[in-house]
């Protein structure tokens, strides 16, 4: 529980009354729990939502349906799921919206699944809907080896489109170009402007994928052609950038915003039915979600500091049992 603002070392672990699920809502038995970066963000007060303290965090779980609250169809007790309670899923049951829980495919450990749903139903609603990502384009993505990076880069070579991964170090770099990326810029040695400029060649860059922002912001936006669409996604760098906006002007570009969490309540169909195309091509093997590192339930606290510390590479996640 987070009983006040700060650091991952300072949650405490407390028995609490079991949750209901409200009108709308399922309860899971928790398997499997993921670590994403607002998680990190909401215990020290720095996320856009802020719930009451105390609260229990966690964003995202996968476990067995043990409960249904009134209004819901579409579950029945037993269903392995995956679900997106933004807060309350570090704990061994966890109450979710039934728009933001989906029934996952058998082959589907709960490990992944703790970890699917976030990341790749952000990077597939921000390359589709939000970028209109086509094939034959080139698509950079920044922190090409964090969790929303990693699945662009997955999602953007499915859509046909060449990828130019981009992280600090040489070790990310490798894990994005084993998931399918083109072309890479090691953006801790090398002018990230200049190295991708020269990738790109004279049409520029098309799409932009951008969870990090801070410095980079700016010099990637430079590499865009015409049309260009700069995906804003998360700010993991910590500052938000200012783009100078004769910058869109100039080149006939656009800046997008990407909010998946509202995305997926105003447009519960949409989501929907990304999500049955991820699941799709999961089954498939056209997906391969990274886990990076595994923590048990009482080292809960170190799998945030891991995702502070830069460390993330693929998903974080805290396995129940
Ligand atoms: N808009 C949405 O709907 C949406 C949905 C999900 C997540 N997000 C946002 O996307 C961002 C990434 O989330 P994530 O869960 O993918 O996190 P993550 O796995 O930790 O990846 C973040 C990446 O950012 C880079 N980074 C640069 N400076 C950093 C710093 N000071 N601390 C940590 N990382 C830093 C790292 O790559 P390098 O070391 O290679 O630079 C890291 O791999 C967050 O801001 C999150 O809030 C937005």
């Amino acid at each position: 529980m987070c009983e006040a603002h700060g650091a991952p070392e300072q949650l405490a672990f407390r028995d609490v009354p079991v949750p209901r699920p409200g009108p709308g809502e399922i309860r899971l038995a928790v398997w499997a729990a993921s670590v994403n970066f607002p998680d990190a963000l909401m215990i020290q007060n720095l996320y856009q939502t802020k719930p009451p303290l105390p609260f229990i965090p966690g964003g995202e779980a996968a476990g067995v349906v043990d409960a249904i609250g009134e209004g819901v169809s579409g579950f029945r007790i037993g269903d392995r799921v995956a679900a997106i309670p933004f807060q309350g899923a570090f704990a061994e049951q966890a109450v979710a919206p039934a728009f933001r829980t989906s029934i996952i495919p058998d082959a589907m450990g709960f490990d992944v699944a703790a970890g699917f749903t976030m990341v790749y139903a952000t990077a597939l609603h921000g390359l589709r809907q939000r970028g209109r990502l086509q094939a034959g384009e080139t698509l950079l993505v920044l922190g090409a080896a964090g969790g929303v990076g990693l699945a662009a880069v997955e999602i953007g070579k499915r859509m046909g489109a060449r990828v130019i991964a981009a992280a600090s170090s040489a070790e990310k770099l490798d894990l994005a170009r084993a998931h399918g990326a083109d072309e890479t810029v090691n953006y801790a040695e090398v002018d990230i402007k200049q190295a991708v400029k020269a990738l790109a060649g004279e049409r520029g860059v098309d799409v932009i994928f951008d969870p990090v922002g801070g410095d980079l912001a700016e010099p990637a936006f430079r590499t865009m052609g015409w049309d260009g669409r700069y995906l804003v996604v998360g700010f993991a760098a910590g500052t938000i950038p200012a783009i100078p906006l004769n910058l869109p002007l100039v080149k006939t570009a656009s800046i997008v915003g990407v909010t998946w969490g509202m995305h997926s309540r105003r447009e519960p169909d949409i989501h929907a039915a990304n999500m049955t195309q991820l699941y799709d091509w999961y089954e498939q093997g056209g997906l391969r979600p990274a886990i990076g590192a595994r923590f048990g339930f009482d080292e809960s606290r170190a799998a945030i500091r891991w995702i502070m510390d830069r460390k993330a590479q693929g998903k974080v996640v805290i396995e129940m049992a």
